[in-house]
C-alpha cells in the first residue's frame, strides 16, 4: 500500500497513529541534528521529521532532492512549532521508514504559488506547472463547474449525445482545421468548429433536448480568450421559443453563481444589440460600472471646431473622479488611443471640476454652457473627466469602447469578484463585409430571421434582425445561440443571400436541407464557451490558465512540439506533397 492517508488529511485527532504517506518533496530544511521535509500531494502538505535517534534515516533524508517522489512511514506527533496556515499544521510525522519511489532532476522553475518560471518555460514543462496550486486549483475548479453544468442539465432533461469530430466544414466564421483522408485521395475531413449541424439533426431525430460538453476547433488568431481548440457546453432544444432558451440558460448560470460564489441574481438584464452598441459601443458590454456613452454629435458640431464638424459621430464618456488628472496623465491616455491597435486620431477632454467649473482641451470653441451640456449628455458629475472621440460611427464606437474598458481597468472598476451577466438580444441576421463585398451571417447561416422582419429579406437584408442572443458576463461573450431555420426553402434562401450558389449550397449543406424535408421540429439552442465561463467565474480572463494543456500565443504546444512535420511515408500515404 502506497499510502494510508493523503498529505492534506492528518490533524491533531490522528496523533499517535502510525501512517504511510506518499508524495513529492516540496522543501527540505536541514538543521544538522534534525531534518524537516515538506511532503506534497494534490491534497496538501505534511511535515516529515527526522532526527539523530535514527542516524541512518537522517542520512537518507539528507540525500533527497526537491520533487523526489517518496514514501514515508512513521508516527503522527504533535508539532512543536505549529503552522496555522495549513490544515496539517498541528502535526508532523516522525519518520521511521523512508523509500525513494522515484528520483527527480532539479525542476527548471520553483514549484511554488509564486514561481520564478516564465510563461513559455512553464508551458514546456506543463506537468510541473500543474503541480503548482494556482494551476491545479484552476483545473479542480473547472472540473467542479463541468460537474455542476452536467448535473443541472441532466435534471432539466437534457440528453448527453456525442457528435463526430471527423466531419465536413461547418462555418462558424473561422477557418477549419482539416484532416487528410488516407482512404480517399484528395479528400479531407474538417474538425468541427462546433457541432451545429449535428445538434440540429438530433432535433430532427427527436432527441428534443441535447447537451454535450464538447471540443471545438477553429483556426483563428489567438487572444487571451481564444484557443484553437476549446470546449463548448453545447445545447439544443425542440418546440421552444427564444424565451424558453433564455430561461433555461439563465437558470443554469444562476445556479453556477449561487453554488460557486453564493451570489443570487434575480433576473438578468436584457439589452438589444442596437442599444448595446449605442450605450457601450460593443455587443458584449461590461456593465459592472457606468461610463455609458453620450452622443455629442449634435451638441458639438457647428461651433467652429473643424475636427468635429466633419465627423459622422462624436461620442464621449464620463470617467468617474478623474477631473484631477494631470496633463501628463491625459497625454498618456491620448498616446494610448493613438496606438495602431486603437487607431484614434486624437482625444478631446473636459475636466468637470469639483467646483462646477470646466476646463477642456477645446475651450477656444466651446463655452462653459456648451460643456455643461456635454456633461449632461455624458451624465458626468463634478469631479469627472469627460473623454471624447470622433470619426466614423462604427470606428468611434469601437475606439471609445476600448478606452472605456482601459479606464475601468486603470481605475480598478473591473472587480473580479463582482458578476454582472446580461443577455444581448435581437442581433442583426447579417453583417456587411466590406472586404468581400457581401453579407456574412452575424451568428451562423442556420439562424432564423425574426418572423416580423422576414419580409425585409429581399429588399433590405441588412435591416433584418434575428432571434439570436448572447450571454455576456463581465464584458465577455460567454455564450451565444439562436432560433434556427427549420424549413428547406428558407435555408436555401439564406444560403443564397450569403453568396452560395444553389449547387454549392446543396454540396455543402444538402444533408441538412434534406433532413428538413422529413419533419424538422421548430428548434433552437446555444453554446457556452466553457473555458471562458470557468475563467470568468474564477475571477480571471485568460482561458489558458484553465486548460490543462493549452497552446501558446502562436498556436503551438511547446511541450509536445506540435504542429510538427510528418514523415515522407506518412505524406505519401495521405496523398500529400509539400509545396515549398
Ligand atoms: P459561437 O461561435 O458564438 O456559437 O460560440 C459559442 C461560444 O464559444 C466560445 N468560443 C470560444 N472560446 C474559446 N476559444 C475560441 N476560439 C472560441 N470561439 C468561441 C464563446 C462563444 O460565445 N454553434 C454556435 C452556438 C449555437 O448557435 O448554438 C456557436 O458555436 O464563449
Amino acid at each position: 500500500m502506497y499510502r494510508t492517508h493523503t498529505c492534506g488529511e492528518l490533524n491533531a485527532n490522528h496523533i499517535g497513529q502510525n501512517v504511510t504517506l506518499s508524495g513529492w518533496v516540496q522543501k527540505i530544511r536541514d538543521l544538522g541534528a534534525v531534518i524537516f521535509i515538506d511532503l506534497r500531494d494534490r491534497y496538501g502538505i505534511t511535515q516529515l521529521s527526522f532526527n539523530e535517534e535514527n542516524k541512518n534515516l537522517l542520512e537518507d533524508a539528507r540525500k533527497l532532492g526537491r520533487e523526489f517522489v517518496i514514501q514515508a512511514k512513521g508516527k503522527v506527533i504533535e508539532r512543536a512549532n505549529k503552522n496555522k496556515k495549513i490544515a496539517t499544521g498541528d502535526i508532523e510525522i516522525l519518520v521511521d521508514e523512508l523509500k525513494i519511489l522515484n528520483k527527480a532532476q532539479t525542476p527548471p522553475f520553483t514549484i511554488e504559488d509564486d514561481t520564478d518560471g516564465g510563461e513559455e518555460l512553464r508551458m514546456k514543462y506543463r506537468y510541473l506547472d500543474i503541480r503548482r496550486n494556482p494551476v491545479k486549483n484552476n483545473l479542480i475548479f473547472r472540473s467542479k463547474v463541468s460537474q455542476l453544468v452536467r448535473n443541472y442539465l441532466a435534471n432539466e432533461g437534457f440528453i448527453d449525445v456525442e457528435t463526430p469530430y471527423l466531419i465536413k466544414s461547418t462555418p462558424e466564421g473561422a477557418r477549419d482545421f482539416v484532416v487528410p483522408s488516407r482512404m480517399h485521395p484528395g479528400h479531407f475531413y474538417a474538425l468541427p468548429q462546433s457541432p451545429q449541424t449535428f445538434k440540429q439533426l438530433l432535433m430532427v431525430g427527436g432527441i428534443d433536448k441535447y447537451m454535450q460538453i464538447v471540443k471545438c476547433f477553429r483556426d483563428e488568431d489567438l487572444r487571451a480568450d481564444r484557443q484553437p481548440e476549446f470546449t463548448q457546453i453545447d445545447c439544443e432544444m425542440s418546440f421552444i421559443e427564444q424565451e424558453d432558451i433564455l430561461q433555461t440558460f439563465e437558470g443554469l448560470t444562476k445556479h453556477l453563481l449561487k453554488e460557486i460564489h453564493g451570489i443570487e441574481i434575480e433576473k438578468f438584464p436584457r439589452m438589444s444589440y442596437e442599444e448595446a452598441m449605442q450605450r457601450y459601443g460593443n455587443d458584449k458590454p461590461d456593465i459592472r460600472f457606468g461610463m455609458v456613452f453620450g452622443d455629442l454629435t449634435d451638441a458639438a458640431k457647428g461651433k467652429g471646431f473643424k475636427v468635429f464638424d466633419q465627423q459622422e459621430a462624436i461620442l464621449g464618456i464620463a470617467v468617474p473622479q478623474a477631473a484631477n488628472y494631470t496633463r501628463k496623465q491625459i497625454d498618456k491616455i491620448t498616446e494610448w488611443v493613438k496606438r495602431p491597435q486603437i487607431g484614434a486620431k486624437g482625444l478631446v477632454y473636459v475636466k468637470y471640476n469639483e467646483d462646477g467649473s470646466f476646463k477642456s482641451s477645446v475651450d477656444k470653441f466651446y463655452s462653459p454652457e456648451d460643456l455643461a451640456q456635454w456633461a449632461e449628455i455624458t451624465n458626468a458629475k463634478p469631479g469627472d473627466l469627460i473623454l471624447v472621440l470622433s470619426g466614423a460611427l462604427n470606428q468611434t464606437r469601437a475606439q471609445l469602447s476600448a478606452l472605456r474598458m482601459e479606464m475601468a481597468e486603470r481605475l480598478g472598476l473591473r472587480k473580479p469578484d463582482e458578476f454582472a451577466p446580461l443577455w444581448v438580444v435581437d442581433f442583426p441576421l447579417l453583417e456587411w463585409d466590406e472586404e468581400s463585398g457581401r453579407y456574412h451571417a452575424m451568428h451562423h447561416p442556420f439562424t432564423a430571421p425574426k418572423p416580423e422582419d422576414a419580409h425585409l429579406l429581399d429588399t433590405s437584408p441588412g435591416k433584418v434582425r434575428a432571434n439570436a442572443y448572447d450571454l455576456v458576463l463581465n464584458g465577455n461573450e460567454i455564450g451565444g445561440g439562436s432560433i434556427r431555420i427549420h424549413d428547406k426553402t428558407m435555408q436555401a434562401k439564406m444560403l443564397n443571400l450569403l453568396g452560395f450558389s444553389d449547387e454549392e449550397a446543396k454540396k455543402q449543406f444538402g444533408f441538412l436541407m434534406d433532413a428538413f424535408e422529413y419533419g424538422a421540429p421548430p428548434h433552437g439552442g446555444l453554446a457556452f464557451g466553457l473555458d471562458r465561463l470557468v475563467a470568468i467565474l474564477g475571477g480571471q480572463e485568460t482561458i489558458r490558465d484553465f486548460i490543462a494543456f493549452p497552446k501558446n500565443n502562436a498556436g503551438r504546444d511547446v511541450m509536445i512540439e506540435a504542429p510538427d512535420t510528418i514523415s515522407p511515408q506518412q505524406l505519401e500515404e495521405l496523398h500529400l506533397r509539400i509545396v515549398e
